[in-house]
């Protein structure tokens, strides 16, 4: 009699270790089934009484086991489902509901602008070289032959490191020139984007913070007019192939002869003669043919190899390209104004 009564609770104890239940119901349904009120094990504790004495403990152990067993069983099974459940009952989901859109980022119209850039240069072979943005007076000034006693290294215009007056944030791009020149082998042929400093009132033409890409061309026999083909080619990439361009004689202290190139903007309404200043005509960049003085400096031979060297600010170019007609926006964080980029090409 003892013995089936063991059998019948083997049975139960296969069928708590087979069980999986895998929805609330079902776990409820083992709940009622094997811990409830009216358990499956009730009957086996009626029979205690027709054990015999010296079996009672045993069997009881065996009870007692099993409602452990069954316990362990319900409390893994729970403890499964809720790490499966995403929080919302089935009958909480309504399939119907309009999807949430999701709000991802979009590229500054800055990087937009520089990345395009970049990669104009690359198709012609242009190699991109990154800098410091603290920079010292030699790569900075000296090297690029600016006098000492040059406007640019004033401190109205200069932002010098206090601990150290021969440090600066770089004001131009210029400086990677300097650094590629002196730990680069000849020919050269880098463009550097980055940022730079001036102590400029801002204002919605000038910022004290803003990019620039600057290009250097070193080889033997580089002339002059193929600087000026790579600049045109440059002008008709980002702006279109009827781009009208002109270079207009400047002056750099690291280029000569030194240039500017304009493009035609037009004179279709009031705002075109603001920026114009009646002209037409906007400036793009400068550049120039390295100054020999400079290849000197940097342990390059002037008589062997000639190059020329371009800059140019990125905000600008990207205020012509989007007709953005005030500077601070670049950098002021609205994402009103971000936003509006978000179908470029990320
Ligand atoms: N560094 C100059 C500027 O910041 C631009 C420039 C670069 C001019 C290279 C000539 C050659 O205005």
């Amino acid at each position: 009699m003892i013995a089936e009564l063991y059998q019948k609770l083997d049975a139960l104890q296969r069928e708590i270790e087979a069980s999986a239940p895998a929805s609330s119901e079902e776990l409820e349904q083992f709940r009622i089934r094997f811990l409830g009120s009216k358990n499956v094990f009730k009957p086996f504790f009626g029979e205690m009484r027709n054990v015999p004495n010296e079996d009672k403990r045993t069997y009881g152990q065996r009870m007692n086991e099993l409602r452990t067993i069954a316990q362990k069983r319900f409390d893994d099974a729970q403890a499964e489902l809720k790490a499966t459940d995403s929080g919302a009952k089935s009958h909480d989901l309504d399939l119907t509901a309009p999807g949430r859109p999701y709000q991802h980022g979009s590229r500054h119209p800055v990087s937009i602008v520089m990345n395009e850039i970049i990669d104009i240069f690359s198709r012609i072979g242009f190699v991109v070289a990154e800098e410091r943005e603290i920079e010292d007076d030699w790569h900075n000034f000296t090297a690029l032959n600016t006098p000492e006693n040059h406007p640019a290294r004033d401190m109205q215009d200069t932002f010098y490191l206090q601990a150290n007056a021969d440090l600066m944030l770089r004001t131009h791009t210029s400086s990677v020139q300097a650094r590629v020149m002196t730990t680069q082998k000849t020919p050269i042929r880098i463009i550097a984007p980055g940022r730079v400093y001036r102590n400029e009132t801002v204002s919605a033409r000038s910022h004290c913070q803003f990019h620039q890409v600057e290009g250097l061309y070193i080889d033997e026999d580089v002339s002059f007019a193929d600087m000026k083909q790579t600049l045109y080619y440059y002008a008709q990439s980002i702006y279109g192939k009827d781009v009208k361009v002109r270079l207009r004689p400047s002056y750099f202290p690291f280029t000569e002869p030194s240039a500017e190139m304009d493009v035609y903007w037009g004179l279709k309404d009031e705002n075109d003669y603001r920026i114009t200043k009646g002209t037409g005509w906007l400036e793009i960049l400068g550049c120039g043919m390295v100054d020999p003085q400079v290849l000197i400096n940097c342990d390059i031979d002037p008589d062997k190899y000639s190059g020329f060297a371009f800059g140019m600010g990125i905000e600008r170019q990207a205020m012509l390209k989007y007709r953005i007609n005030d500077i601070r926006a670049f950098f002021e964080n609205d994402v009103r104004f971000l936003r509006q980029f978000s179908t470029a090409v990320i």
